[in-house]
Order: C-alpha cells, then sequence, then structure tokens
C-alpha cells in the first residue's frame, strides 16, 4: 500500500557512481555489491546504462536475474534503441524499472539535445509511453532540472505521468542547487504537477558544491519520497549525495523528518567497505558516518564526556551503523565455519567453490603470518577472489628481482594464451623493473595511469595491496594484488589489470593489436 510518508531509497553506486573516473567494476564485483544492497533492504538498485556497452548490459540482466527483494532499475535515453536494450536486460527481475532521462535545461536543449522544447516533450511522450509497455514501472528524469525553466518542467512531468511514469526524477545534474532555493523550487513543481496518489517525486543530486546531502534533505522536507545517491559519494566529479548520510540525517533527526524507511542501517559500515575495496577509491578517515574516525574520540574533554556520557558528544551510534571493531583475529586454528562466518560479518556473499578457493588462500597465508586480520581477509577476497578476470589471457608463472642502490633487475615468466613468454629489464627499483620485463615479455605497453600501495593493516606482517590502473587508447582498467611480498602484490595487480583491459576492450567490441615477437621461453 502507498504510504506518503515513506522515502524510498533508490542506488545508483553501480551506474553513476561507476561513472567515477578510474573505477572500473567487473561482474561479479558488481553482483558483490548488488547483494549487499538487497541485504540491506535498498529499495531500487540501477544496475546500469544497458545500451551503453554489452558489458553493462550483461550486468543488468544478471543482477535482475540474481538480485531479489528489491527492484532492479536500468538506465535508458528516449531512444527505442536504449529502452528495449534496458528491457531486454531487465527481463528477468522480480520487479523492472526502466529509468528514461531527457535533458530540460535550455543550455543542454539547445547545445547537447539540438531539440526544441515542444520535440523534448514529444520525445518523452513517445519513450515513457514505449517504456511503461515493457517494464513494470517508468521514472522519468529532466537532466538538469535545477537550471531549467520551472513552468516547462512543470509541464513535462505532467506528460511523463500522462504516459505512465510514476517516479518523477529532478536531477541537479552539476551539483548548481542551494539547499533553501532547491527547497522552494521542488515545492513549487510539486505543487505545479499536483501528481495523482501514487506517483512520487525523487531527487538526485550531484556534490559539485559539496551540497548534494543538503540539497537531497531540502527536497525530502520538500515532500520528494525518493532520494537518489550513492555508497561513499561515489562518482564523477564531486561524486553524489551520499546515501549513508542521507539516511542517519533522517534515522538521527527523526524528531524533524518523521519519515520512514526500509534501509537496514546496520549494514551501512560493511556495504561502504565493499564499494570503498572494489573500486579502489578510497574512504577519508573523517568521512561523515563511515570514515574510519566517524567515531573515534581524541581530545581528552571529549573522551571524558563520552565516557561519563555517551550523548554529550555522540549524536549518533557505531552500532547503528554497523562500524563496530573486529573483536575476531583469525588464524591457522580456525575453521571453514569461522572464516565464512567473518565473510558474512564482513558483508561478502559468495558461492561455495569461491568461499573454498578463498578459504586455500587463508590457510597458506597462515603458514606466513600468524593472525589474519579483517583487512587481510578483504583483500583476499576483492583482490583474489572477485578481482581476478574470469578470462585471464596472462598469468604471472614466476619472477626474480635483484635490487641495488637506485637500479634493479627484474625476470617475469608468464603465461600467455597458455604459451610460456619471458624477458628481462631493469628499473630504478625492483617494481619499475618487473614492470618493464612485463610489457617486454607480451610486447604490450599500456600506460600506468595509478599505482597505490598500502599495508591491510598497521603491522609489519601485513599483507601489501597494491591497485593499479592502466590505459591503452581510451580503455582504461584497474587491477589488484595482495602479497605479504610487496613486489609480487605488484606484478600482480598489473597482470590482473592487463587482463581486465582485454575484458573491458572486448565488452566495448575494440580489437587491441595482437602482440607480435613475445619471447616464447
Ligand atoms: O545526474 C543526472 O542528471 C543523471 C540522470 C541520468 C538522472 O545521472
Ligand atoms: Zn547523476
Amino acid at each position: 500500500m502507498f504510504d506518503p510518508n515513506r522515502v524510498t531509497f533508490f542506488d545508483t553506486t553501480l551506474r553513476d557512481g561507476e561513472q567515477a573516473a578510474g573505477v572500473n567494476l567487473n561482474a561479479m564485483e558488481k553482483l558483490q555489491i548488488a547483494k549487499q544492497m538487497a541485504k540491506m533492504r535498498m529499495d531500487v538498485i540501477e544496475g546500469g546504462f544497458p545500451a551503453a556497452s554489452p558489458g553493462d548490459f550483461n550486468c543488468v540482466k544478471s543482477i535482475a536475474r540474481e538480485v531479489k527483494g528489491l527492484t532492479v532499475a536500468g538506465l535508458a535515453r528516449t531512444t527505442e534503441g536504449d529502452i528495449r536494450a534496458a528491457a531486454q536486460a531487465l527481463a528477468g527481475a522480480e520487479r523492472a524499472r526502466i529509468h528514461t532521462f531527457i535533458a530540460s535545461s535550455p543550455i543542454h536543449m539547445e547545445y547537447t539535445l539540438k531539440m526544441t522544447p515542444e520535440q523534448v516533450l514529444a520525445e518523452t511522450r513517445a519513450a515513457v509511453s514505449l517504456a511503461r509497455s515493457l517494464a513494470d514501472e517508468v521514472e522519468f528524469s529532466a537532466e538538469d532540472a535545477s537550471r531549467s525553466d520551472i513552468d516547462f518542467l512543470i509541464k513535462l512531468f505532467k506528460q511523463a505521468i500522462e504516459s505512465g511514469a510514476t517516479v518523477l526524477n529532478i536531477p541537479d545534474t552539476v551539483g548548481y542547487a542551494l539547499p533553501d532555493e532547491f527547497g522552494k523550487f521542488v515545492k513549487t513543481i510539486i505543487d505545479g504537477v499536483a501528481a495523482p496518489e501514487g506517483v512520487i517525486f525523487s531527487v538526485h543530486a550531484h556534490d559539485d558544491l559539496g551540497l548534494a546531502v543538503a540539497n537531497s534533505l531540502a527536497a525530502v522536507r520538500a515532500g520528494v519520497r525518493q532520494v537518489e545517491g550513492t555508497i561513499n559519494g561515489m562518482g564523477e566529479r564531486g561524486g553524489n549525495a551520499a546515501l549513508e548520510e542521507v539516511v542517519m540525517a533522517l534515522k538521527t533527526r527523526a524528531d524533524l523528518y518523521g519519515l520512514s524507511y526500509g534501509l537496514d542501517t546496520t549494514r551501512l559500515y560493511s556495504v561502504s567497505r565493499l564499494v570503498s575495496r572494489l573500486s579502489g577509491v578510497v574512504v577519508p578517515p573523517n568521512k561523515a558516518v563511515v570514515g574510519a574516525n566517524a567515531f573515534a574520540h581524541e581530545s581528552g574533554i571529549h573522551q571524558h564526556g563520552v565516557l561519563a556520557k555517551r550523548e554529550t558528544y555522540e549524536i549518533m551510534r557505531a552500532e547503528d551503523v554497523g562500524s563496530v571493531p573486529a573483536v575476531m583475529v583469525l588464524g591457522k586454528h580456525s575453521g571453514r565455519h569461522a572464516f565464512r562466518d567473518r565473510l558474512d560479518i564482513l558483508g561478502y556473499q559468495l558461492d561455495n567453490d569461491q568461499v573454498s578457493r578463498a578459504f586455500d588462500i587463508f590457510k597458506r597465508l597462515c603458514d606466513e603470518k600468524k593472525d589474519v586480520t579483517d583487512g587481510d581477509i578483504e583483500a583476499i577476497i576483492s583482490d583474489q577472489i572477485l578481482a581476478v578476470n574470469p578470462e585471464h589471457r596472462f598469468e604471472l608463472s614466476t619472477f626474480a628481482v635483484a635490487v641495488g642502490s637506485g637500479l634493479a633487475t627484474a625476470t617475469v615468466v608468464i603465461h600467455r594464451d597458455g604459451v610460456e613468454v619471458r624477458d628481462a629489464a631493469t628499473g630504478n627499483g625492483p617494481i619499475d623493473a618487473a614492470y618493464n620485463a612485463i610489457k617486454r615479455a607480451i610486447n604490450f605497453s599500456p600506460t600506468l595511469e595509478n599505482f597505490t600501495i598500502r599495508a591491510t593493516s598497521p603491522r609489519s606482517d601485513s599483507l601489501g595491496e597494491t591497485v593499479v590502473e592502466l590505459r591503452y587508447g581510451d580503455v582504461t582498467a584497474q587491477g589488484r594484488g595482495a602479497e605479504t611480498d610487496i613486489v609480487k602484490a605488484s606484478i600482480q595487480a598489473y597482470i590482473n589489470a592487463i587482463n581486465r583491459l582485454y575484458t573491458q576492450a572486448a565488452a566495448r567490441e575494440i580489437k587491441f593489436e595482437e602482440p607480435v615477437n613475445a619471447n616464447l621461453c
């Protein structure tokens, strides 16, 4: 039954969030995040933009088939091809939503669409009607709404309702709005459209001025009942509204909002960690709600206050967002059961084969270090189980490095499509030398766009985790590796990124030149 006081949450981490520079999640990683969203009782998840690439299409399709208990949305422009692709990808969903959009601001209509307002109205009518005939529900977004003429927007939304849309989204596409102004703008639209019962308004805010959450909350106060955003605020430019912040504001200030929602906030922390690990986008320690220091009190006065009465300096409880410190450290005596329980607490849902492979890696790790921390386990799962490309054309066989002062030499042996190739090269350090040797061995030289290395826990026996981003032409891919040996972790990350580059290219139907003259063993 329709409840006018319930706010629904629409997560677009896998679509708008993935548009963040340098982020590309593979199908297994997206599915893992989607499953966690369902467990957190997310209302709607936007799995991708099916017409954008075969890879996106397949991701939406597998989420629609495998993730139950929520609505799965697919993005579509107003073209017939986009809408039919979205409908096809969503076919297996428990509840399918086509999310179609067209720009409504003068600047976009003139320069990007090259359409008149009348043409935009006609496109909307045709697109929403077609979408409604192919999916359970239709959401219509007026892109760049916050810079659009309000009377035109009202007309456009009325048209969308007439054609069958039941969710009307008001995006602040370029993060231009200010909260007071935006709240009034949204209220004028809602009043002007006077939608029938069952039709809801939605907000989709970007964070270019750091106001996405504030604007989303202003829109809720003005009457919208769906909030779109991403976990950790991930997204291109300044990102999107951070959903964990919006829901915790509704919870903490229930006195003001008095609205209900279905999200289980105690899963926010683990979902945030999962998204951060799989995307490679680090959460700043002072990030609201899910940052590592979000509940840490450093100053003596604050510590004293919190010990005397927690509410003196804490407005939320760490338990309410699931940010409870790990008490259990696993080691070589830990069994499969304890390992599986820990995976569940950390927010991973793996099949039996994945658990078996992860458990074997865990057991080998126990021989190298006494205690295995949550950070180590997360690195094993995200880097050695989920991030591994399903098609690995390139695999490390063995390597050797020799390091002197300011000069290193590396030799690598790699399987390329099952054939062994090898080469050696120098560099200014062991990782530089190894990367030069790999490029020579496989005769393929992508550009290194990004390289980070960090410890999975603050201990000298921790795993070294490397994240590498490579570019070849306009295809980019990220690879990760986690090992107690940081050179090996760096090599694994590099090879993993190369495998993913090939997969990305295939998904976009781009053909790389096949390497020639590689040094066969
Ligand atoms: O920011 C935006 O306007 C969008 C739309 C597609 C909803 O992402
Ligand atoms: Zn957006």
